[in-house]
């Protein structure tokens, strides 16, 4: 493991590498403990490189068994290995010579699941990012290009399935009951999206003919006898094949391509070229197993994956400090794939929630660093929301000021001029300026300068002179003292709502640059400190609708006027700014709540958001799944992050507990009537009607169960229930309201009974019951590390309860005595010893230590410090940790 903590890579040095690697030949000749890999490497000295230049190759804990150079043996003095590096002395003076490395790699004993690792009985990879150095000495970045061709040579019983990059071009017996195949890649690669899976498994086979006719045989490989379970992935990755063509021009590239699910993954997936490697629960759903919930984010992630061929596979990065190009714009185009899938304005409010809840308290914390960042110590550590989420907001506002054609133009400039290279930020960039005839120079500050941006937004109408002036002040509090905070480019998509919610016209605005783009918002463009707008020719007093779709990634404080935001939640034509409006409205009274009961005062929600509330729960023109995230409170942590600071989680659990209350109580009427309506008529559909459907009536069963301060009905849903979304909704209800219950306790074992041989399964029983919203769950998570099922070593079990513990229990987690955070850093320490990229993820659970009251500040603290000190913390661990305390 490394455990050295010193360096810090900066993009201020970046510099090409002396030499490039043209074409890479592999072989591997698979075995338990000692895999033998071979790499011939046809190396060219980069034009400019005086001849001779000493040549260093990464490795992360290789063993070295030797080396040849143009075919002859390296001496001890041609090359020097150790673990982590190769170098080679005085490589040859011509511009290309060949290099040849043999390394032995121990797959069982990688508990890192970085590199070549075992999993389920398989041999499989994970390369990115820096992990293919733990298989061969390489240049490992990703602007150094080569065609790979390779060989793997294993056992043919237990090993029957050899997979790699490409299309396969051979394959045939040896001795020994051994078996070989060889797949070959043309499209040059960086190393980070190698790819090589072997053993046994069963295989889901299709076809996809791409728009110029190309026939595609597509697989998907999951473990023997769940080969149905497959059917959904299949489904969504043609889906995403066709989206691709229709929606960018983009078609698939290979004769072949595949996807292997496997148990043992740290992340959610990876898009290795013609071969992705996911992580087996966003692959596998049957109504019986998968949720809702499960089924959207496969469709999601296959998407995501599959769209990386082109956006990070044909067009890469130059380093990783550009990850953002590849990850924040095929967020985008994933979530632009679902909204089309589904209903946008529920992918829009999903996407938002999301945003809020992970990437704004990482950009206002200790952990905040731009979209693009300038320095880090381990790149494992910058796959955030900030990177990812704010990357595709970035994307998505692009889109905004540039309208439909203008970002297309830029999109297919990109393609056409950056395909098959390494590519930047400014590259990307110079496309869309290029195209739409623009300076985004200003624009450009969203990758450089971290922090969420203010918005505050005032209005004043003058009858008499029928204007409408509207004062715009941005501002940004850098997050990280000494980052820079200049006024940044912030498109405002907006309207004027009349009466009823209509669209007001205007003759002039001035005060700054507005947009109109065709069957497009208004936007106005914000780029300095203050803007002064006065909008002429106004007959009736508007109210202002702002931030239509979300149009850009910052807060608005103070928010609009509470009048405005009553119309606006019974009126705006833009449905995400309806449900914004609701939204803040409810968050209002769950401060006002907290605030209450931390007096001693009970908790109660306002007449009027009861009204508006109950207007929505029985407006039946809204659709299901849009009307359940209307009805839906906003979370604990939620409501922590809009307080900010000295944090009592119980007094905020109490508070949403009683508002929660309050409005079923008030409209339990309406909320008996959904549930009877929505009944499930049909066989279920995993499709979004019948995902909405479920989620609203399960919405209704939630407000029932409180207003009657009963658990009754949710047994009753729980006996019912004929697929996994009412299932596990249910037994959450009844957990988590009544934890102490015989029935809970019964409907866990028969839970834990019935799926006790399905691991991504038995993660909902996890999780359920370490999000129960009391103190004691610290002891039942505890527990449940010796359950049957629990696994120190595999990834979805850890996240499952105690990443849920962590991140969805802020009562438990948050205990008063601190023991909620003893265990979670003595957890992370246990980890850390076997798979540093998992603890470290684990670890961010705690950056808004700052935040909380004082007593539980200080045990917090304690707790990271104490985690710091312990013998052996792994770098990727150190520097969250180092930069959580800082
Ligand atoms: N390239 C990443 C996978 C990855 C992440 C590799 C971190 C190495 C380190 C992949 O494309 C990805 O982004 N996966 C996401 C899911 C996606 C839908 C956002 C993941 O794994 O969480
Ligand atoms: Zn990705």
């Amino acid at each position: 493991m490394r455990t050295e903590t010193g360096q810090v890579i900066r993009l201020g040095d970046y510099r090409p590498s002396d030499y490039l690697i043209d074409k890479t030949d592999l072989v591997f000749r698979l075995d338990p403990t000692r895999t033998r890999v071979t790499a011939k490497l046809q190396m060219r000295r980069r034009a400019g490189v005086a001849p001779g230049t000493p040549l260093t190759l990464d490795g992360d804990g290789l063993t070295f068994v030797g080396a040849r150079i143009d075919g002859a043996d390296a001496g001890d003095n041609a090359v020097s290995a150790t673990a982590d590096a190769l170098v080679v002395n005085a490589p040859p003076a011509s511009e290309t010579f060949t290099l040849e490395i043999e390394t032995v790699v121990d797959p069982t004993a990688n508990t890192q699941l970085m590199g070549l690792y075992r999993t389920g009985g398989n041999y499989c990879t994970q390369c990115e990012a820096e992990g293919f150095r733990r298989i061969t000495y390489f240049l490992d970045r990703p602007d150094v290009l080569s065609v790979y061709t390779v060989r793997i040579e294993a056992d043919r019983k237990d090993v029957p399935l050899l997979l790699s990059n490409g299309n396969p071009v051979e394959q045939g017996d040896l001795d020994d009951g051994r078996h070989y195949a060889v797949w070959r890649d043309p499209h040059p690669k960086p190393s980070y999206l190698f790819a090589l899976f072997a053993g046994n498994l069963g295989v889901v086979e299709d076809e996809f003919t791409t728009a110029s006719g190309r026939l595609v045989t597509l697989k998907i490989y999951v473990e023997h006898g769940k080969e149905p379970r497959a059917a959904y992935a299949m489904d969504a990755l043609k889906r995403s094949m066709r989206w691709d063509e229709e929606r960018f021009g983009l078609e698939y590239d290979l004769d072949i391509f595949q996807i292997v699910a496997v148990s043992d993954f740290n992340m959610g997936a990876m898009e290795n070229k013609g071969l992705n490697i996911f992580n087996d629960k966003y692959v596998l759903a049957d109504p019986r197993t998968a949720t809702d919930q499960d089924y959207a984010s496969i469709e999601a992630i296959i998407a995501h994956e599959y769209f990386h061929n082109w956006t990070g596979n044909r067009i890469t990065c130059r380093d990783w400090f550009q990850l953002c190009l590849k990850e924040g714009l095929t967020v985008y185009r994933d979530q632009e794939f679902s909204a089309d899938m589904r209903s946008r304005p529920v992918k829009r409010i999903g996407d938002v929630r999301l945003l809020r809840a992970h990437q704004f308290p990482e950009d206002s914390g200790p952990l905040a660093h731009p979209v693009r960042p300038r320095t880090y110590r381990e790149i494992n550590n910058f796959y955030t929301a900030t990177v990812y989420e704010k990357g595709a907001e970035i994307v998505r506002m692009l889109r905004t000021l540039l309208g439909a054609k203008g970002f297309a133009a830029g999109m297919d400039l990109y393609f056409q001029r950056h395909d098959g290279e390494a590519a930047t930020i400014e590259q990307f960039l110079a496309c869309f300026a290029e195209a739409a005839q623009t300076d985004l120079t200003q624009f450009a500050l969203w990758y450089d300068q971290p922090g969420t941006p203010n918005l505050a937004i005032t209005t004043r109408y003058d009858r008499t002179a029928r204007t409408f002036a509207v004062t715009v002040n941005q501002s940004l509090k850098p997050p990280v003292a000494g980052t820079p905070n200049a006024p940044m480019v912030i498109p405002i998509a907006f309207a004027l709502a009349g009466k009823n919610g209509s669209t007001l016209d205007h003759d002039a605005v001035s005060g700054a640059r507005t947009m109109q783009h065709e069957g497009e918002d208004g936007v106005l463009v914000i780029t300095e400190p203050k803007h002064e707008i006065v909008f002429t020719g106004i007959a009736e007093e508007p109210v202002l609708s702002v931030l239509r779709g979300f149009s850009a990634p910052v807060t608005r404080v103070p928010q609009a006027p509470t009048r405005d935001r009553f119309f606006l939640a019974r009126h705006d034509s833009d449905p995400f700014s309806r449900w914004e409006a609701l939204n803040s409205l409810a968050m209002e009274d769950l401060i006002k709540a907290t605030r209450a009961v931390s007096a001693g005062d009970p908790a109660a929600a306002s007449d009027a958001l009861v009204d508006i509330f109950s207007a929505v729960a029985g407006d039946g023109t809204f659709d299901n799944a849009y009307r359940a995230l209307c009805l839906t409170l906003p979370a604990e942590t939620d409501i922590a992050r809009e307080i900010g600071r000295d944090i009592d989680p119980d007094a905020i659990n109490k508070a949403r507990r009683g508002v929660t209350e309050h409005l079923a109580k008030a409209c339990e009427r309406v909320f008996a009537r959904i549930y009877h309506e929505l009944q499930p008529r049909n066989a279920y559909d995993p499709g979004a009607e019948g995902a909405g459907r479920r989620a609203l009536r399960n919405v209704a069963l939630t407000m029932l169960c409180h207003a009657a301060r009963s658990t009754d009905l949710a047994e009753q849903a729980l006996a019912e229930a004929d697929n996994m979304t009412d299932r596990a909704h249910a037994l959450m209800v009844l957990t988590h309201l009544a934890p102490e219950s015989e029935a809970a306790a019964q409907a866990l074992e028969a839970f834990r009974t019935a799926f006790r041989a399905e691991p991504i399964v038995l993660d909902k029983w996890f999780t359920i019951q370490a999000t129960v919203p009391r103190a004691e769950t610290v002891e039942t998570v505890q527990a449940l590390t010796k359950a049957p099922g629990f696994s120190w070593d595999n990834p979805n079990r850890l996240r499952s309860l105690i990443g849920a513990f962590a991140t969805g229990n802020p009562v438990a987690f948050n205990r008063a005595d601190g023991k909620g955070y003893e265990l979670l850093c003595a957890a992370i320490g246990r980890i850390d010893a076997k798979n540093p990229q998992v603890a470290a993820r684990l670890m961010t659970a705690m950056r808004a230590w700052r935040n909380l009251e004082p007593g539980r500040r200080q045990r917090a603290k304690t707790a990271i410090e104490s985690l710091r000190r312990g013998d052996r913390v792994s770098r990727d661990l150190a520097d969250i940790i180092d930069r959580t305390l800082a």
